[in-house]
């Protein structure tokens, strides 16, 4: 499958390696090691887990699509988009929404604007998953995030996240801001260029 393109989200600075992301396949041995050895920093894992544990938990869940977030060639993160049952304690219509979790760029990665840049990208790649609405792809891209946790805040503030005004308060993990972004509808832009055409 192609990657989105970061042309999907704001524009990269002039000089700038593109932001990208990856939809995980079972074939791409190498870069899923490379996903599972990257860490955020240790008093972030509240927030975000790591791939370690969250990828092999996506790939046990046909509802779940993992993905890796690359800067040029090096995979510096990872998230997993759902479509699965916790929807239902976020959003009032889980079947027209997906859920952004476990979405992190590595402690060294961070701090450089690729957090804004991939998380733009995400509602793009949940229209390549799944398609347009009409054809029961998501509305929305949905997420929670710790009402403390600043950097994640901004990060989505900038590629185009706004608050529902709902707060959760979840186990374990303080109180959450619910964030939604959304899922563009026409077919979106991907690595190799032109939109894609169904044959
Ligand atoms: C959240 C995360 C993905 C953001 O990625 P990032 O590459 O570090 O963020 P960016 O460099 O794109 O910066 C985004 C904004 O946050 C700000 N920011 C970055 N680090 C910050 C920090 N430690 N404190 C305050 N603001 C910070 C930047 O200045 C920027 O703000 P601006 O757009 O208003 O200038 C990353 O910090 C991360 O992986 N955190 C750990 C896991 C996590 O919290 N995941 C989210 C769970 S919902």
């Amino acid at each position: 499958m192609d990657d989105v393109d970061p042309s999907a989200g704001p524009s990269p600075e002039a000089g700038e390696p593109p932001v990208r992301l990856h939809p995980l396949t079972a074939g791409d041995v190498d870069l899923r090691a490379a996903v599972v050895a990257l860490e955020p920093a240790p008093h972030q894992l509240a927030d975000s887990a790591s791939a370690r544990q969250t990828l092999p938990a996506a790939d046990a869940d046909p509802r779940r699509a993992p993905f890796a977030v690359l800067v040029g060639q090096e995979a510096v993160g990872f998230g997993v988009l759902d479509r699965g049952d916790l929807l239902a304690a976020v959003v009032d219509e889980p079947e027209r929404a997906v859920l952004l979790r476990g979405f992190y760029l590595a402690g060294a990665a961070q701090g450089r604007g690729w957090g804004r840049r991939a998380a733009a990208a995400v509602p793009a790649l949940a229209r390549q998953l799944w398609g347009p609405v009409t054809a029961g792809g998501p509305a929305l891209v949905v997420l929670t995030v710790g009402t403390a946790n600043t950097a994640a805040l901004r990060a989505y503030a900038g590629a185009g996240f706004v608050s529902t005004g709902v707060q959760q308060l979840s186990d374990g993990h303080g109180p959450q801001h619910v964030l939604v972004a959304a899922v563009p509808q026409d077919p979106p832009r991907t690595s190799r260029g032109a939109p894609r055409r169904r044959r």
